[in-house]
């Protein structure tokens, strides 16, 4: 029997995170997502990945450091980056420039544990100066360097925008930081475990699963979202546009979920920050147009919104143009990716799951003038 999906099949043991679908609660390394959102940083939620444990002030001190010194990008890319800029969508950057950063990466092809770890930093560090540079770089502005003393979510605003952000900018984004940075055996983390199983290298994991978070059944609904409440326009609108959309059988996007039953715990979080941050900035209508939509999607198919839904409103109040908003999810995740790599490696055996065949059998050959 096949199962279309692998919904039921265990593929790997992890100690990054785990979930209770039912009960729409999520774990980082054993501390739920809701205790650690707006209250640890997502440096700390970088340590704990790679380390399996919360750092001390000091550890934090020394991982923030190392992430500070690599945040430039290599003239490399700087030189590739004004075709991207001009040639590709953000995530065709982002998968472009992550397998162009190995060619400079200072461990090269050591495959040694700490050589991976120190890449899997690097590129937490660096991916958010490309997608600063090449949004900088395709709207006609300066580059504009890394700051050295913000953490990292300020200084990728401070790098996007040109202007340090506000205390509470910086730490909405960073919240949001948290809750994307990990989430089990989803379909990205799961590409970059297949490739990492082969014995391939980090960046080549990581590229590839860049490749599948851009599809709009992964990481590509929270822009889809934005899109959909821009379609939408009023509050008023919502029901009608959601009807509609589901008569035509079509998806809602930011809605429904492989593995929660209930409202996903990263989108309640992210439901108070769309509230919050669209009012701290007069950015309206978007909150009140995401629950109209949410009530009626959940009246016509009992569906809850996904962390992409209410992801979208905050990413744009903070001013961050839709087409950024799946890489941004990108740079969340590179901490799980990259650490689910380093446990791939660390107990792997080859994936390669089985196929049913389904095809004809036993046919007979013809030679070429003959068919
Ligand atoms: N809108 C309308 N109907 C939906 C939606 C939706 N967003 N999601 C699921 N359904 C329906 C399906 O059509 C199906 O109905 P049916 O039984 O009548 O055919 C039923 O609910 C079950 O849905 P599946 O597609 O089987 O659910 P699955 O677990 O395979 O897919 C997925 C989960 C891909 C997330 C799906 O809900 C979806 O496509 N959502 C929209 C895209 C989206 O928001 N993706 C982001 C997910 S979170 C993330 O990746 C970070």
């Amino acid at each position: 029997m096949t199962d279309k999906g692998l919904r039921e099949i265990v593929a790997a043991e992890t100690k990054l995170a785990d979930i209770d679908g039912q009960a729409g609660r999520l774990w980082y390394v054993g501390y739920d997502i809701h205790d650690l959102a707006g209250r640890t940083s997502y440096e700390e939620v970088v340590y704990l990945l790679h380390e399996l444990r919360l750092p001390t002030q000091a550890e934090l001190d020394g991982l923030t450091e190392f992430l500070v010194e690599e945040r430039k990008v290599s003239h490399f890319l700087e030189d590739l980056m004004p075709t991207l800029a001009q040639q590709t969508s953000p995530m065709s950057m982002l998968r472009t420039s992550v397998s162009a950063a190995s060619a400079y990466d200072p461990d090269g092809w050591d495959r040694s544990d700490e050589a991976d770890r120190r890449k899997a930093l690097r590129l937490i560090a660096k991916t958010p100066t490309m997608l600063a540079m090449y949004h900088r770089l395709r709207t006609g502005q300066e580059i504009v360097q890394p700051h050295p003393k913000l953490p990292h979510a300020a200084n990728f605003l401070y790098m996007l925008h040109g202007v340090e952000p506000s205390q509470e900018d910086a730490e909405v984004l960073d919240t949001t930081f948290v809750l994307y940075a990990e989430h089990t055996m989803n379909a990205s983390t799961f590409t970059a475990r297949i490739v990492a199983s082969t014995l391939s290298d980090m960046f080549s994991a990581i590229t590839a699963a860049i490749s599948a978070l851009k599809g709009p059944l992964h990481g590509g609904a929270n822009e889809e979202s934005m899109k959909m409440l821009e379609e939408v326009g009023s509050p008023e609108a919502a029901a009608g546009y959601v009807r509609e959309l589901l008569a035509g059988h079509e998806k809602v996007m930011g809605f429904g979920h492989a593995v929660y039953k209930t409202m996903d715990p990263r989108a309640t979080v992210l439901k108070a920050l769309s509230k919050e941050t669209g009012e701290r900035h007069g950015d309206t209508p978007w909150y009140e147009i995401s629950e109209a939509i949410e009530r009626t999607v959940f009246e016509q198919k009992g569906l809850y919104p996904n962390v992409d839904f209410y992801a979208a409103s905050v990413y744009h109040a903070l001013q961050i143009p839709t087409d950024l908003m799946t890489p941004i999810f990108a740079l969340a995740r590179m901490a799980g990716w990259t650490a689910h790599v380093r446990e791939q490696y660390a107990d792997n055996r080859v994936i390669r799951p089985s196929s049913e065949y389904v095809g004809p059998r036993d046919r007979t050959w013809v030679p070429i003038e003959e068919r």
